[in-house]
């Protein structure tokens, strides 16, 4: 591979790109809003709030969108802090929660999962921990609102391993919880931060101390603080794991911080100690070995399409993810897929509610590309020898539904919508053994009503959805007689792989057990 340009190879290490993965009400909204105030990049709280309330949502193109009051999209935010360049993923959560949540962690190189201290690991993070967990990233833990009571922090960290499967290390420690909340003690760096009601904690308040153990601690927080803290930190330091910066970056030990985001407390320390351990952009896998950022000029892969940001127009935007080299604004690239040059004239990043045009980006960006109509999700960008990165994984949907049109004269172009916007990728499209009957499976809900909106909007079609009662999707693997052998009860999926499709986990169980001679695949990865 080619050596590029070293002030570029510089760009590129500065970069940082990681996803927020949380349930509902977490905190995310409020944490995202918090890093980018503390990078500049707003200057008032509510900034990212009003796009979740759809107050002034860039993305109300949609007149679902305006009746839920929510967004159907997500993108990218990016700002600088302390010689880094950061961009933050948003991965949609509420009702709008689809597959493009589970696609744009693959565009991650790190993830920072947030939970609430009261609820702890709830439904949806264990749902995008496991894709996390998939590509290996590291993953960051931040304990939210210990200014609320909440649950015990050894038995958090307990259900977090139990439940997650993944070990922790906390860096800091709380002292008191909810009403006597005082502050942290910082693990790393041998000090107390201190908690102060109505404070914005824009500065961090602290004191050295030789460690837990240290007097001044008690005359500080109070004794009965200071003792609980002390047999806390003991059993921490005898019992739990060991720092291990290799199993971090293996995404096989979190950082655990505690904090409250909505006090600004806890979240800077969180974000220096994560720039020291989160990687720069990773190595990304190809059909020709794996891409490194800074040894290859300009690639990057298509891992979300959203349609009709501007109702007037059909066009979409298609967003990439740079994995390799620099990217400059009107630069000719190869499609691979389509084995034919393309020019990329506007290429646009997002900042809360703005688009803007921009004129260069690094491996590590995310951008918008004007698509119209030639992306699909997984595609390959690169200049150069051409090659392809493996592609998008999909992944199991949960709620499935027949489709039909309602008016057999309008056939083809109920099949050509279908087609198309299935290949966007929020919905999945199955086929039936030997009928050939449509069946859509979605992750969230919500993309039926979008799908069925969008069919009738752009291509005048009405559909007939008759819910199924799967819930679970499992990609087979195994020999071509062991498959046929079943193939009445399966589906394809639309590049024509089997899949199995259940009612519960005790349907699929079952299942692995009597066909003990295939694998049952929560995604399509590698397949
Ligand atoms: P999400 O994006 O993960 O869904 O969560 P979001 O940030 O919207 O936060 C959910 C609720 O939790 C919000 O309250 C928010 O203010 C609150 N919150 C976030 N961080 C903290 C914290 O550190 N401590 C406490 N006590 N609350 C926190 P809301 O009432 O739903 O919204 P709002 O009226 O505050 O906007």
């Amino acid at each position: 591979m080619s050596q590029i340009n070293p002030q570029w190879q510089q760009e590129i290490a500065k970069r940082r790109t990681f996803a927020i993965i949380s349930h509902p009400d977490a905190g995310k909204t409020t944490m995202t809003e918090k890093l980018l105030y503390f990078g500049g990049a707003i200057r008032e709280a509510g900034v990212v709030k009003g796009r979740k309330n759809s107050k002034h949502a860039t993305s109300d193109w949609m007149e679902i969108e305006k009746k839920r009051g929510i967004s159907v999209t997500s993108s990218a935010m990016d700002f600088e802090y302390k010689g880094h360049h950061i961009n933050i993923l948003d991965t949609p959560g509420h009702q709008d929660f689809s597959e493009d949540t589970y696609r744009t962690l693959t565009a991650a190189d790190a993830a920072v999962m947030i939970i609430d201290v009261a609820k702890g690991v709830e439904a949806q993070t264990i749902k995008l921990f496991k894709v996390c967990r998939m590509r290996g990233i590291p993953i960051f833990t931040f304990i939210n609102k210990l200014d609320r009571h909440g649950k015990d922090p050894f038995e958090l960290l307990e259900e977090i391993e139990r439940v997650l499967g993944i070990r922790t290390y906390p860096m800091n420690w709380p002292i008191g919880m909810g009403s006597s909340f005082s502050g942290v003690f910082d693990r790393v760096k041998s000090r107390v931060e201190l908690y102060q009601n109505d404070s914005d904690h824009e500065d961090i308040r602290f004191f050295e101390v030789s460690g837990a153990d240290d007097p001044i601690i008690g005359e500080r927080v109070g004794q009965d603080l200071w003792q609980q803290l002390q047999d806390e930190i003991s059993l921490l330091d005898v019992a739990g794991d060991q720092f291990d910066r290799g199993l971090i970056d293996k995404g096989e030990l979190s950082p655990v911080f505690f904090g409250s985001a909505i006090n600004n407390f806890g979240v800077q320390t969180f974000l220096d100690n994560f720039l020291q351990l989160a990687p720069p952009p990773s190595p990304k896998k190809s059909n020709v070995g794996l891409i490194e950022p800074g040894e290859h000029p300009f690639s990057g892969f298509i891992f979300k399409i959203q349609a009709n940001m501007n109702p007037a127009h059909r066009d979409r935007i298609a967003f990439m993810r740079i994995c390799s080299g620099r990217f400059e604004r009107g630069m000719s690239v190869k499609h691979v897929r389509l084995g034919k040059d393309i020019k990329l004239a506007q290429p646009v990043q997002f900042m809360a509610q703005d688009r803007e045009i921009i004129e260069e980006s690094f491996a590590g960006d995310v951008i918008g590309l004007f698509d119209p109509g030639i992306f699909q999700i997984g595609d390959t960008l690169c200049v150069g020898q051409s090659f392809e990165y493996e592609e998008m994984p999909h992944f199991s949907p949960e709620f499935f539904s027949k489709v039909m049109v309602k008016d057999a004269m309008k056939h083809k172009q109920f099949q050509k919508g279908i087609l198309q916007l299935t290949e966007e990728g929020t919905v999945q499209l199955f086929r039936t053994y030997p009928m050939e009957e449509l069946i859509l499976g979605v992750v969230g809900v919500l993309q039926f009503e979008v799908l069925e909106y969008r069919l009738k909007a752009e291509y005048g079609v009405d559909i007939v959805l008759t819910r199924m009662p799967f819930q679970i999707a499992r990609w087979l693997e195994g020999d071509k007689a062991a498959l046929d052998a079943i193939k009445s009860k399966t589906v394809t999926d639309r590049y024509g792989r089997p899949v199995m499709l259940f009612e519960s986990e005790y349907q699929l169980r079952v299942a692995t057990e009597k066909y003990a001679n295939i694998k049952f695949h929560e995604s399509s990865l590698g397949l």
